[in-house]
C-alpha cells in the first residue's frame, strides 16, 4: 500500500513507543515524514532511519510549534497528516488526594495545551490545501474511569477527545478530517519493567482486557495509518478507541 505517496506527515513525539513506530509505518507507505521530539538524539535517529527530517520542538512552546510545521510545509510544500502524539504520565501525577498543583499544570501543558497548538498550526496550511487530517492521541481513559488513576492525564485526554470532536464537526467541509486515537494499554519498554518487578499490577489491568494482553506500538500505528489515509474518508470527529475491547467489556474471557 502506497496510502501517503506524496503527501507530508508531521508526527509529535516522534522518538517514543507509538510515535517511532508510526514514523515508520507512514514511510513505509510512501509518506514523507517529520519527526518532531524534544529528545533530539532519539528523534534524529529516527527521522534518519525513515529518510524524513527531524525538527527539535517543544510542543508546549508556541513559536516551536508554529515553526515545526512552516518547516514541514517549506521542505515538503505540503502539511497532510499531523500526528500530534506527544505526551507524559509522570509518576508525581497520581490519585487526586496526592497530585500537587504543578504536576497537574505540566501535564495540561504537555498532554492538552500541546494538541491545542498542534491543530491552530497545522490548520492553516491544512485550509489553504483545502484538505488534511489530523490524529490527536487521547487514550481509552477518556472514556473509562479507572481506580489507578493519574488524574491530570485522564482529564488532559478528555480535553483531547473533546478538542478533537469540536474541530472534525467545525472543519468537516473544508476536507479536513480530525480524529482523537485512544489506544489501550501499549507494550512499551517502560511498562513492561514496570511489570516485571510487579506483576500484580499488570495482573490487575490485564484482567479487563478481553484480547488478553497490551498492544504492540505497531498496532497503534496500523490504526493511525488507517485514520490518516484517505481509506478512513467518511470519518472524522470520532473516539476511535484502539483498546483490545476494555471499553466494550463486563466479563472478560478466563
Ligand atoms: N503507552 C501507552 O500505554 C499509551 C496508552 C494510551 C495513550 N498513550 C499516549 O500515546 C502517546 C505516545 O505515548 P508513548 O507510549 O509512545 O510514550 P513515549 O514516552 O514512548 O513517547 C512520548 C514522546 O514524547 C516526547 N515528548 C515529551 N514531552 C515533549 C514535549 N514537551 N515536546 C516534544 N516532545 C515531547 C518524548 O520525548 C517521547 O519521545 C502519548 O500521548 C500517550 O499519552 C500511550
Amino acid at each position: 500500500m502506497n496510502r501517503f505517496e506524496g503527501r507530508a506527515a508531521v508526527i509529535t513525539g516522534a522518538a517514543g513507543g507509538i510515535g517511532r513506530a508510526t514514523a515508520r509505518r507512514l514511510a513505509a507507505e510512501g509518506a514523507r515524514v517529520v519527526a518532531a521530539d524534544l529528545d533530539e538524539e532519539a528523534g534524529r535517529a529516527v527521522a534518519e532511519e525513515v529518510g524524513g527530517t527531524f525538527v527539535r520542538t517543544d510542543v508546549t512552546d508556541e513559536e516551536d510549534v508554529e515553526a515545526l510545521f512552516a518547516a514541514a510545509r517549506k521542505a515538503y510544500g505540503s502539511v497532510d497528516v499531523a500526528f500530534n502524539n506527544a505526551g507524559i504520565s509522570p509518576p508525581e501525577d497520581d490519585s487526586i488526594l496526592t497530585t500537587g498543583i504543578d504536576a497537574w499544570r505540566r501535564v495540561q501543558e504537555v498532554n492538552l495545551t500541546s494538541v491545542y497548538l498542534c491543530c491552530k498550526y497545522a490548520l492553516p496550511h491544512m485550509r489553504e490545501q483545502g484538505r488534511g487530517s489530523i490524529v490527536n492521541t487521547a487514550s481509552f481513559v477518556a472514556t473509562m474511569g479507572a481506580a489507578t488513576s493519574q488524574i491530570s492525564y485522564t482529564a488532559s485526554k478528555g480535553g483531547v477527545l473533546a478538542l478533537s470532536r469540536e474541530l472534525g464537526v467545525q472543519f468537516a467541509r473544508e476536507g479536513i478530517r480530525v480524529n482523537a486515537l485512544s489506544p489501550g494499554p501499549v507494550d512499551t519498554p517502560l511498562l513492561r519493567e514496570l511489570f516485571a518487578k510487579d506483576p500484580e499490577r499488570a495482573a490487575r489491568r490485564l484482567v479487563h482486557v478481553p484480547l488478553g494482553r497490551f498492544a504492540a506500538a505497531e498496532e497503534i500505528a496500523a490504526a493511525v495509518a488507517f485514520l490518516a489515509s484517505d481509506d478512513a474518508s467518511f470519518i472524522t470527529a470520532s473516539n476511535f478507541l484502539v483498546d483490545g475491547g476494555i471499553s466494550g467489556a463486563y466479563v472478560t474471557p478466563l
